[in-house]
């Protein structure tokens, strides 16, 4: 299995390419279902779970052509042609869904376009129970006839879906994808209250226009679809990468460094940037990018919550931990959307770290230096969050189980490395 080696202390500078957003292009790819046309996604990021997610899609009957004239040598930003000219199995398996939970994207497309779904349900997850309860009574409210069966989801709409109001008790990135596209094709209207407003939510939406869908409130926590006959094919590029975005800032701030991210945007992080800036991060929008910097003064404690979009995102917390655990001063650090999203805490410890958790807050009072070990973690902003306390740290810092980066980062090591990092990635 593949490990990282960081010898920390190298301050960043140089520029880092952003690629497509992770969690808009696994929704995006299960969009393809929606239609018998070809749907093109440009700015795919190159990663393992976009390469689970095509594997499913074939399974289901989607042709992909992949093809990879994109910069960067051929690694970022690809293209799919997705084509689903008819829909040959609508079992997505235990194996793949297992593997990831984005598989039970394909659960709404699947049932609006072929009037039945069988999805494993996922199971548990390193970072909370994470059921999928939303995504069935959303779906349940259209007129889907829903049970479960030997851990699968088994759901049928022989008549096809209606419109519906739904109103989320709570805020779901995944469950209001799933409505969304079930409602492209679903008979009348359907009203989402309480949608999420991520920007990959959106990046949804705005897809399903191209390909012929009536969506009102794009991006807001009322959602209105009027359900369409049929979709048809277009050409979408896929969001910026706003996670990607925000681990490589604070990279440049965790090493003193001066960085500018290129083919992001800044609106995608200002509540990240709020909070970097009170930590005493430089933060400023360029042309095709964003400039982060920390060339002069300490980094001080600042508070952070995690909240659905626009607030703090959870997929951040990490990362911005690691960051505090070198600020002066204190930082309180609450996870207020999955309640075990702390594992990265007793490997940043492993390193000098101070942190203490008392349930869903973290206190991280600031060290004057980590000092690298061996480290490993069980999801992806886990270990990425050991990475950049790694940039800072005395010495060398190993992280095993590198597998989880792969899923969300594209040439992680690489990337460093063109900006001074000492970094390498070992295999055995
Ligand atoms: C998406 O997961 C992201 N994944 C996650 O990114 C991200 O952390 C999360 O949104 C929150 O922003 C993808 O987009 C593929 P949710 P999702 O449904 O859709 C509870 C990463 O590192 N809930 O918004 O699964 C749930 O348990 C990952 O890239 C229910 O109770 O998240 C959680 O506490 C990890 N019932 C909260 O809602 C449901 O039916 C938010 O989850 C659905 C969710």
């Amino acid at each position: 299995m593949d490990r990282i080696v960081v010898r920390g202390g190298k301050p960043l500078t140089g520029s880092i390419p952003i690629g497509g957003a992770k969690n808009a292009s696994l929704p995006l790819m299960a969009a393809s279902l929606l239609t018998e046309e070809t749907l093109t996604l440009s700015n795919l990021p190159h990663l393992v779970d976009i390469t689970t997610m095509a594997h499913l899609l074939a399974e289901l009957g989607v042709d992909i052509a992949m093809n990879g004239h994109a910069p960067n040598g051929g690694h970022a930003g690809r293209t799919f042609e997705l084509t689903a000219a008819a829909i040959a199995n609508t079992t997505a398996p235990y194996d793949l869904v297992r593997k990831m939970r984005a598989s039970v994207l394909v659960l709404g497309p699947l049932l609006a376009r072929a009037g039945a779904a069988r999805v494993s349900l996922p199971g548990g997850c390193a970072i909370g129970t994470r059921p999928v309860d939303l995504h069935l009574s959303a779906l349940a409210k259209m007129g889907a006839v829903i049970d479960i069966r030997e851990g699968y989801v088994e759901a049928t709409a022989p008549k096809g879906l209606k419109g519906a109001n739904i109103v989320f008790p709570m805020v779901s990135v995944g469950a209001t994808e799933n409505a969304l596209m079930a409602a492209a094709l679903a008979d009348g209207e359907t009203t989402l209250t309480n949608a999420a407003r991520e920007p990959e939510v959106a990046d949804l939406a705005r897809c399903l226009v191209a390909m012929g869908a009536d969506i009102e409130g794009i991006g807001r926590g009322t959602v209105t679809i009027r359900g369409q006959k049929a979709l048809h094919g277009a050409h979408h590029a896929v969001v910026p990468d706003r996670i990607e975005t925000g681990t490589y800032a604070i990279a440049a701030a965790i090493s003193g460094g001066d960085v500018t991210l290129k083919g992001t945007r800044f609106d995608l992080i200002e509540a990240l940037v709020e909070v970097l800036r009170k930590a005493g991060v430089e933060i400023s929008e360029i042309p095709d990018g964003i400039r982060v910097s920390r060339a002069n003064g300490a980094l001080r404690g600042a508070d952070a919550m995690t909240e659905p979009y626009p607030g703090f995102p959870t997929d951040m917390q990490a990362q911005f931990m690691a960051l505090m655990t070198v600020a002066e001063g204190a930082s309180m650090i609450t996870e207020t959307i999955f309640e075990n999203r702390f594992m990265h805490v007793p490997e940043l410890c492993r390193m000098g770290a101070n942190v203490n958790v008392h349930g869903s807050s973290a206190i991280v009072r600031g060290v004057p230096k980590l000092s690298g070990a061996p480290v490993m973690a069980t999801d992806l902003r886990a270990s990425v969050s050991l990475i950049l306390a790694g940039l800072a740290a005395s010495g060398e810092t190993v992280i095993n189980r590198v597998y989880h980066l792969d899923r969300g980062y594209e040439r992680i090591e690489e990337k460093l490395a063109a900006c001074g990092a000492d970094i390498e990635r070992l295999s055995d």
